[in-house]
């Protein structure tokens, strides 16, 4: 069994569901209400959990019901939830989703995130130096993201950083991640002047742009590389690159080559678009492996 360890957001989804979403100004009736759990980093640990790797999940939650609600959830999915710690007198992460139009659009409200700091995760150095690969998003301090960076080069355990929600990086940490998995999007704003094919070329076997129902493309040092999507009914695309992420990290230290590990990353991220809430579809390993 692999390890894997999880750092960044916990948090709390708020969803409606409306025919469409509202303009600047504008009041429309929804749907439906629902409370599910979500956070990129707690998403990313549920979907590896389920695909069978051990998990420990480094993060913050608030005190209050929404950390109870996280913390719950993380356990009965598996993930190691010991350096998960309360923040006193913050509350946890949401995210407030309108799911509108085939498509969702999202506001965090970071809450207890902003204190994954880099001297919480200092506390934590000896869980992360027995990791096979970490995993790191951006709904955590910029400051944190380099840091991890650093400290896994010098322990040589490979970083995976999923670049979302987008946001300028520092090309030292460029540099440092082992696994970089913008979409166009976020891709965009990491490599400013360059294409996305001029990117690829410039981070072979590195970097994966993940392009939505097309599939995902790397440059394997000789040429571009385009991994198509699986065809499938869509309920809910929330977490599909958290299990995306999840699913390719898992397969890599399972020491996979980028090929399977996109394929299989594919189609976990193919299932889980077909249950409701960013973790409602996240699939067991068998169901993957059955799908491939
Ligand atoms: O990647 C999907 C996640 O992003 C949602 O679960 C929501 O929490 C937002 O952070």
């Amino acid at each position: 069994m692999v390890k894997i360890c999880v750092i960044g957001s916990c948090a709390v989804d708020l969803v409606v569901t409306s025919d469409r979403r509202p303009g600047a100004g504008e009041t429309v009736l929804g749907e439906s209400f629902r409370i599910v759990p979500g956070g990129k980093g707690a998403n990313q640990a549920v979907a590896a959990a389920r695909l069978g790797a051990e998990v420990v999940m480094i993060g913050r939650v608030g005190e209050d019901n929404f950390g109870d609600v996280i913390l719950n959830n993380l356990k009965l999915n598996g993930v190691n939830t010991s350096h998960v710690e309360a923040a006193p007198n913050l509350e946890s992460g949401t995210a407030h989703i309108v799911l509108a139009e085939g498509d969702n659009s999202i506001v965090v409200v970071k809450g207890a995130n902003d204190l994954v700091t880099p001297e919480y995760i200092r506390q934590k150095l000896n869980v992360i130096q027995e990791m096979d690969i970490v995993l790191i998003q951006q709904e955590i301090p910029e400051d944190t993201v380099a840091y991890v960076s650093h400290i896994c080069t010098q322990a040589g355990i490979p970083l995976l950083l999923n670049p979302a929600p987008a946001r300028e990086v520092d090309p030292s940490v460029i540099e440092h991640a082992a696994y970089l998995t913008p979409n166009e999007h976020e891709a965009a704003l990491l490599f400013g002047g360059l294409s996305p094919a001029q990117a690829l070329r410039k981070y072979p076997n590195k970097l994966i742009i993940t392009e939505g129902a097309q599939g995902a493309r790397y440059y394997n040092g000789r040429e571009e590389v385009l991994v198509p999507a699986y065809k499938v009914e869509v309920v809910d695309t929330t977490g599909a690159g958290d299990t995306f992420n999840a699913a390719f990290a898992v397969s890599i230290a399972e020491g996979k080559s980028i090929f399977e590990s996109v394929r299989f990353a594919n189609r976990a991220a193919s299932l889980s678009v077909a249950g409701f809430g960013a973790q409602g579809g996240m699939p067991a390993r068998d169901e993957v492996e059955a799908g491939l």
